[in-house]
């Protein structure tokens, strides 16, 4: 502990407004001591021996880089394969057979969208799903699965596509067995034609506008709004509102809420929502 940089109350303050502004993420008293842990070590390797002088590097930062830095070592971005595990059901048991209904009829694009993916185990495992049930007609349909983080680092490891056993203890072993290669050291690797499916990219959900073209039928925004306040929170509800497809579904993580009163969506069931009936 004695490694610990000490962060004064003006350099947290800072910290937490410049973080808020730009990324929606409240950094509440209690994060101080995990905040001065997680970046003095980022202190240490750019030789710097205060929070006072690493902020004032962080606001005169033409580059942006080194907010990117910040970002990467503050967000959390733990997840795991088949994490809350009656989403993926729902999605298998009716959303998957409304779409192939879309699909045959012709002329269906149908879109999902990962917001907040970290390491991309949450699309990866919609993905096989997806395989799992249109199985080799998968690469014929007009079927996207967008992936998007803030975090660099997640990406990286998205793209990589490898894993530690850790990840994958809710996935079930025929899924294993099928998409998953283990490459030794008690590590997996997402297999080639899963990987193919799924497109990554940065996106800020604090944007002002989401920078989406299309419409999702899906949205999976899991886990992620738990950093953020209530204005924060039904900001981005009403920009994935937005981009949702009429008669398409949002989940959200099952220890987090939507006020009903300002939530536009309507409400399915557990942590399962709607954007009214398409016909
Ligand atoms: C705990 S992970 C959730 C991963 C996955 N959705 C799940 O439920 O397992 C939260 C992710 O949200 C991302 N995140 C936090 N704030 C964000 C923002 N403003 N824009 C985009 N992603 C953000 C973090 O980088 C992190 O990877």
């Amino acid at each position: 502990m004695s490694d610990l940089i000490r962060i004064g109350d003006a350099d947290f303050r800072f910290a937490a407004l410049f973080i808020y502004e730009r990324f929606g993420i409240r950094l509440t008293d209690e994060k101080r001591i995990l905040v001065a842990g997680r970046l003095s070590k980022r202190l240490r390797a750019l030789g710097i021996a205060s929070f006072s002088e690493y902020f004032e590097l962080v606001r005169n930062d033409g580059t942006g880089k080194e907010v990117v830095e910040l970002l990467n070592l503050i967000t959390t971005n733990h997840s795991f394969f088949f994490r809350e595990a009656d989403h993926f059901e729902f999605l298998s048991k009716v959303i998957l057979p409304r779409a192939k209904a879309r699909l045959s009829r012709g002329n269906y694009a149908f879109r999902i969208w990962s917001a907040g993916c970290a390491a991309g185990e949450e699309a990866y495992t919609i993905a096989m799903l997806v395989r799992e049930y249109f199985g080799t007609e998968t690469d014929r349909l007009d079927i996207g699965i967008l992936a998007t983080d803030i975090s660099m680092a997640a990406l990286a490891s998205a793209a990589r596509g490898v894993y530690d056993e850790a990840k994958l203890h809710e996935m079930p072993p025929a899924y294993r067995s099928r998409y998953m290669e283990e490459t030794g050291d008690r590590k997996y690797a997402v297999a080639k034609e899963i990987k193919g499916m799924v497109l990554f990219k940065k996106l800020n959900l604090m944007s002002e506008r989401l920078p989406l073209k299309h419409g999702f039928d899906i949205i999976f925004c899991r886990n992620v709004m738990i950093y953020f306040d209530t204005a924060s929170r039904e900001h981005l509800v009403n920009s994935l509102y937005s981009v949702t497809k009429s008669g398409g579904n949002l989940f959200i993580g099952h220890s987090e809420s939507l006020r009903r009163e300002t939530c536009p969506f309507e409400y399915l069931s557990p942590a399962i929502y709607s954007r009214g009936e398409a016909k």
